[in-house]
């Protein structure tokens, strides 16, 4: 599923890059996620906080 279509990346990235860091932001993960670029249209910045929230959640780094 991709999570932004801006700078398309997908769910899987993201919790590639979240598995590898442990701990992050959303912006540190949209920047890891898609390159270094900053978001564009933002829409999908609340499914990005939902899946970085959870992960912080369970994470233990
Ligand atoms: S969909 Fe991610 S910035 Fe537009």
């Amino acid at each position: 599923m991709f999570v932004c279509l801006c700078h398309p990346f997908s769910d899987k990235k993201v919790k590639e890059y979240l598995d590898a860091s442990g701990r992050s932001t959303v912006s540190k993960t949209y920047s890891a996620c898609s390159g270094g670029q900053n978001p564009n249209c933002c829409q999908c910045l609340e499914t990005l906080k939902d899946i970085v929230k959870t992960h912080n959640a369970g994470a233990t780094a």
